[in-house]
């Protein structure tokens, strides 16, 4: 990283292990990752009920209300900053604006495990690179072991046949261009830390096997 000598990194006063010790856990980030339709957004929000239920403090962050606010895509900035602020910041699903969405979204997942909190997130994230950035980011401004990830590895044809959104169809129409699985690439996980292959499974059953993979990494008690 470039240092800025005119931004300078300050350490906490409250650190990691009294912040562990206030939760009852420590925080991590439970990184989902998978196609448009594979189950992440579900698979995450039973889990994260799961851990509710334990007395884990969390917080889910979930692609579609995340492109909402933080990363908001230009027609919504428009109405208030303008065209150009709106070209400028908002996001759309070019390989560049994926980057900067994960980004962004990797930092805020960063400072909220930084807080104490399990963060959940659920995101297509389709690019090898911008996850294993996060990855390096999340583990180094905590420990190794803060990030973890969790492959959704779902079918396409079984994503397709889902289609919740009717987005595939969209894509096969051409009508949506660099759709994930479609028309643009999804880079596979090539050795996650939680890998969840059997999409005929409920979601609360997967949700479960993520639970008992983290008792058995020892984040859970
Ligand atoms: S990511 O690639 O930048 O991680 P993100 O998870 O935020 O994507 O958003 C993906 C969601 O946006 C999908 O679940 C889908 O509903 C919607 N979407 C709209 N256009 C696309 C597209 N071109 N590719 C993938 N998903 C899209």
């Amino acid at each position: 990283m470039t240092e800025d000598p005119r931004v300078v990194w300050h350490s906490h006063a409250v650190d990691r292990q009294q912040r562990t010790q206030l939760m009852g856990h420590q925080g991590c980030v439970l990184w989902f990752t998978g196609l448009s339709g594979s189950g992440k957004s579900t698979i995450a929000n039973a889990t994260d009920q799961l851990l509710a239920q334990r007395g884990v403090h969390t917080f889910l962050l979930d692609g579609d209300n995340i492109r909402h606010g933080l990363c908001a895509g230009p027609n919504l900035l428009e109405p208030e900053h303008g065209t150009e602020f709106a070209q400028r910041f908002g996001l759309g699903f070019g390989a560049a604006d994926r980057e900067e969405n994960i980004r962004r979204i990797g930092c805020v997942a960063q400072l909220m495990a930084s807080a104490g909190l399990v963060v959940l997130t659920a995101f297509v994230s389709p690019y090898r690179r911008d996850r294993d950035r996060v990855r390096q980011w999340v583990n180094s401004h905590g420990e190794d072991g803060d990030f973890i990830e969790v492959f959704v590895d779902t079918p396409l044809a079984v994503c397709e046949q889902r289609d919740p959104k009717g987005l595939y169809k969209l894509a096969r129409q051409g009508e949506i261009k660099n759709f994930t699985g479609i028309s643009d690439p999804y880079e596979p996980p090539i050795s996650p830390e939680i890998h969840l292959r059997e999409h005929n499974t409920q979601p609360q059953a997967l949700a479960q096997s993520v639970i008992e993979q983290l008792m058995h990494r020892q984040i859970l008690a």
